[in-house]
């Protein structure tokens, strides 16, 4: 181990998060009574100009009244290069009362981006005396803020999670595509002509360097990984593939741009019976070469040692959040 230690943020259940347009409150209630993990109220893309006055007095009265239970509350506020920012924290955090948990802070570029906020919103919680400090996720979905992940990561102790904005990170770095999320057929690998006929083409992941970026940076400073939108919700299939390698990658969560979408990532990123079961086989199996002096024994015939514990209770600490919080 570093002599460096990462501190964690504070630990939320984060397997899905959904996002919820500000100007449609038609959708609260239903919003609050789903299964899922985080919500975030949309003042940002999800909110046409004209309505971003009134969506923000909806969301106001939204933290106020309506009865969340226990998901982690976040609202997504305007970019810093908009002047709808400043009046979101303010207001929000002025009048919105104590429920708010996190705020989202979309397209992300540099550190002094989330110095800013972090100025601004310190300022009103003190003058309001709010009690809960207010944490921050950071979507990750610009090539700037792609190039300045790490320092991103780093910038405030209020962090808590960065995002994968699969779509704005698309526009942002041109890449062919008009999707949101989901792979592409441009991008592949076909077999070379001197091998067998006939010559078969691969589909890639044009998302993996991306999200494996985001991931590394994010674990770097103890924040969780979550994996952005998938667009085609009438694709349930072809959401787990893309949530299932982003689990696979280290994320621990990902969105839910419709309400089909909940139960799929509750389901992809919660640790399977099968996979605790076999994780506590090899926690147990190692105690037991420890008691015998032995750094590595095999299990299954695979290979096992110390870092397999690690692993292991990754799994099994992963099951017991999720049962802690009664899911
Ligand atoms: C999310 O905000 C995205 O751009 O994908
Ligand atoms: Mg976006």
């Amino acid at each position: 181990m570093s002599f460096t230690i990462v501190e964690q943020a504070q630990a939320r259940l984060n397997r899905s998060e959904l996002a919820v347009p500000g100007s449609n409150p038609s959708l609260f209630e239903k919003a609050a009574k789903s299964a899922v993990d985080v919500i975030f109220l949309d003042l940002e893309d999800a909110v046409a100009p004209d309505d971003k006055v009134q969506a923000r007095k909806n969301i106001i009265e939204a933290l106020r009244d309506i009865d969340w239970g226990t998901k982690t509350m976040s609202v997504r506020i305007n970019g810093l290069d908009t002047h709808y920012m400043y009046r979101d924290v303010v207001d929000i955090l002025e009048q919105g009362g104590e429920r708010l948990d996190l705020i989202m802070i979309p397209k992300a570029g540099t550190a002094s981006d989330i110095y800013a906020i972090d100025m601004l919103v310190t300022q009103v919680e003190a003058a309001v005396g709010r009690k809960k400090r207010l944490g921050f996720e950071m979507i990750i979905e610009t090539a700037l803020g792609m190039a300045n992940v790490d320092e991103i990561a780093a910038a405030s102790p209020r962090n808590e999670s960065l995002h994968f904005g699969v779509a704005d990170y698309a526009a942002s770095t041109k890449a062919r595509t008009t999707v949101i999320g989901g792979p592409n057929k441009l991008y592949g690998v076909l077999t070379d002509k001197e091998g067998d006929a006939p010559r078969d083409y691969h589909w890639g992941d044009m998302w993996h360097y991306a999200v494996a970026r985001m991931v590394v940076a994010a674990r770097a400073n103890g924040l969780r990984p979550i994996d952005g939108p998938f667009g085609d919700f009438s694709d349930a299939d072809g959401f787990r593939a893309q949530a299932n390698r982003a689990a696979a990658l280290g994320c621990e969560g990902k969105w839910a741009i419709h309400p089909s979408q909940i139960a799929l990532a509750n389901e992809v990123n919660s640790p399977s019976d099968e996979e605790v079961t076999r994780a506590k086989r090899i926690i147990e199996a190692m105690e037991q070469a420890t008691r015998e002096g032995k750094g590595a024994v095999a299990l299954d015939g695979r290979l096992i040692d110390i870092a397999s514990i690690k692993q292991a209770e990754v799994m099994v600490s992963k099951a017991a959040q999720i049962a802690k919080a009664g899911k």
